[in-house]
């Protein structure tokens, strides 16, 4: 069912957990041809698709575009974009002969997905040392399924995590963290944690917590705790240089930082200033690395967010040179529109740049190994780092963790969030899009910023996006720092708010369950309309409804000024209304059905002989009554 073929010598990615031999590359059933790159061609018929790629832009079928895995801090979630912040290697291609792919490597893969030619698939590897995975399946279903039994099962966290989440960029005294409590709990709007961002450190400082602002953090985390309030703080991948902070100083002595090709610790600049980058590839760094959370464990914190890992770098002060000589070389002539153009290139391209990703170096058992070739394992290695440490200390499924980079294999370890989006009504339809995606790969606790991580929210675009949150694994609220703000007590009357959130409470139990399911069977959650109604032709095409487990499909509003919207029924199915307490049922037949939704109710179908409990509502987890369930119809 699935056939493994090598070439060169790869690096082990850790993505692959079954042992599986190694077949004779010449019986690798697509066109391979490998010269400094390794290129995989094949055809592709008028109407086959093309599925997976985790975390990317642009359609459910991805078909038509050209992506390239190679972990990005893009902030643009545009369609113009290749990259974004995850390297997902697998697609499914659902052709006459349907089987799935998978590319284990760790550097960048360009993926022409019939773009170059309308009927040509074209992968191009940066480079010749690869593993490959041909799989097989009966259906695409199948074909996942195979594909996530060779890669693992997905990480469970914590049963609070499927509670509401409120974060904001910004959030830093003590007060900010106890009025976000107060106002849920006042306005009678569920909230099971609350994030911290980088301003609950000193300077910056990984695994510091600033003592002006947190005089005593442990009484403060216990405070929130005896409230049914889990604190989450962030981690940022790079550590601060600065004398005395023993972080940084126990990584400089020990070699633990990424190198300069002279064996000088790599520097850049990134949100504390100059950091190290710590060398996740590097076992003994990694577990060092890892065994810093304790810092915070100790104190009783058991949630993390993992940031900054592609890695991102704003600048390195050889990128910052080059930049400032560039622009002193173009003011010796008078500035033109060229030379404008020129200072703009020179000074955007400084950050994240291949010429800094190509200029550091890992140590993997004493062999330097250029970033560059490593590049899409940092993020997914850091993670390691983190839950290597969790799982020995406190075993599985008690602390939750999610990073904004991955790599597969760190699906069976963390969640992640597709990273900064925008408060657009476009956002909404990417979030559902990239669900599917995500699911495919292993990533099942996942979400996105809801209510816009960039820009300024409104009161309905929020109210929708939340509606399609309270099915996503990871339901939380994130916005940057400067942007509207964006909590559910925000924008006057809460009650809409309420009867949203009130939903997802209602739900947990039937998520919690479905989604254990779908960890334990390799299943994905979340799934294409095509991939369960093959035959059906407009079924097959829907690119904004997803099946729900084995009993549902959801269909979320995501247009602005919208009181409902189409939705095609790909069997006789019964739509549901959940607002707060109230349940409205109407039974639809197969094919296209225009349904009205009110902002504050969470649309739902379930299939003809189907159902599914609910819980009685609840202000956070621990309060949430898991026993005595009643059903929807
Ligand atoms: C990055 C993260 C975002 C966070 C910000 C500040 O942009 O993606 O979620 O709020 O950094 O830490």
């Amino acid at each position: 069912m699935v056939k493994k073929f090598r070439i060169g010598n790869p690096f082990d990615t850790q993505a692959v957990v079954e042992n599986i031999e190694i077949s004779d590359i010449r019986d690798f059933p697509l066109e391979l041809s490998v010269d400094e790159k390794a290129v995989i061609k094949f055809n592709i018929g008028e109407g086959d698709m093309i599925f997976g790629l985790g975390e990317a832009v642009r359609g459910i079928n991805k078909r038509g575009w050209v992506y390239e895995s190679w972990c990005s801090d893009e902030t643009n979630h545009t369609e113009d974009k290749r990259s974004l912040y995850g390297a997902h290697n697998f697609i499914v291609v659902s052709a006459k002969k349907k089987f799935g792919l998978f590319v284990d490597f760790p550097a960048r893969v360009k993926w022409d997905l019939a773009y170059s030619k309308t009927d040509e698939v074209k992968i191009i590897l940066d480079g010749e040392n690869a593993d490959f995975y041909y799989i097989e399946g009966n259906s695409e279903r199948e074909i996942v399924r195979n594909f996530r039994k060779i890669i693992g099962k997905s990480y469970i966290p914590p049963f609070w995590a499927f509670g509401y989440q409120q974060s904001c960029w910004g959030y830093a005294k003590q007060e900010d963290f106890v009025n976000v409590r107060e106002n849920h709990r006042k306005n009678n709007l569920p909230l099971d944690c609350i994030y911290m961002d980088i301003d609950y450190m000193e300077r910056f400082k990984d695994f510091t917590v600033n003592r002006d602002l947190f005089p005593d953090f442990k009484a403060f985390v216990d405070d929130m705790r005896a409230n049914n309030i889990h604190l989450i703080p962030i981690i940022d991948a790079g550590v601060k240089k600065e004398e005395g902070y023993d972080v940084y100083e126990q990584g400089h002595k020990n070699g633990y930082f990424c190198k300069n090709a002279d064996g000088t610790d790599f520097e850049c600049g990134v949100w504390p200033g100059i950091v190290g980058l710590p060398d996740f590839l590097n076992d003994d760094a990694r577990r060092w690395f890892g065994s810093q959370y304790k810092a915070l464990t100790d104190v009783g914190i058991d949630g993390f967010w993992n940031d900054m890992n592609e890695p991102a770098i704003f600048y390195s002060a050889n990128g910052l040179n080059k930049a400032l000589d560039k622009l002193d070389e173009i003011r010796r002539d008078e500035v033109d529109i060229w030379g404008f153009f020129k200072m703009k290139d020179a000074v955007l391209g400084i950050q994240n740049s291949m010429d800094d990703y190509c200029s550091f170096y890992h140590n993997v058992d004493g062999k330097m190994v250029c970033h560059k070739d490593v590049h899409n394992l940092y993020g997914a290695f850091m993670t390691n780092a983190a839950s290597g440490f969790f799982e020995e200390k406190f075993g599985r499924e008690k602390i939750l963790i999610f990073s904004r980079a991955s790599y597969i294999g760190a699906h069976r370890t963390s969640g992640i969030w597709f990273g900064d989006n925008f408060s657009w009504w476009s956002h909404i339809l990417l979030n559902l899009k990239m669900l599917a995606s995500a699911n495919m790969c292993g990533f099942l606790y996942c979400g996105a910023d809801l209510g816009g991580f960039n820009n300024n929210v409104t009161r309905d675009l929020l109210l929708r996006w939340l509606a399609l949150g309270v099915f996503t694994p990871l339901m939380r609220n994130h916005r940057a720092l400067g942007t509207r703000v964006q909590e559910a007590y925000q924008f006057g009357d809460c009650k809409d708010f309420s009867d949203v959130l009130c939903v997802r409470y209602r739900l947990i139990p039937y998520l919690y369950s479905t989604f254990r399911r779908c960890s334990e069977n390799d299943d994905m959650m979340f799934c294409p309309l095509a991939f369960d109604y093959p035959d059906d032709k407009i079924a097959r095409e829907i690119e904004d409804q997803l099946m729900l487990g084995d009993e549902c499909m959801i269909a979320p509003i995501y247009e602005q000024n919208k009181n409902g919207r189409a939705v095609y029924l790909p069997e006789d199915m019964t739509f549901v209304k959940l607002s707060g307490e109230n349940i409205k049922t109407e039974k639809l037949k197969k094919g296209l059905n225009y349904i009205d939704v009110a902002l504050n109710e969470v649309p739902l179908f379930i299939k003809n002989g189907k159902n599914i409990p609910l819980a009685k509502p609840a202000l956070n987890t621990a309060e949430l009554d898991t026993e005595n369930l009643t059903y929807i119809l």
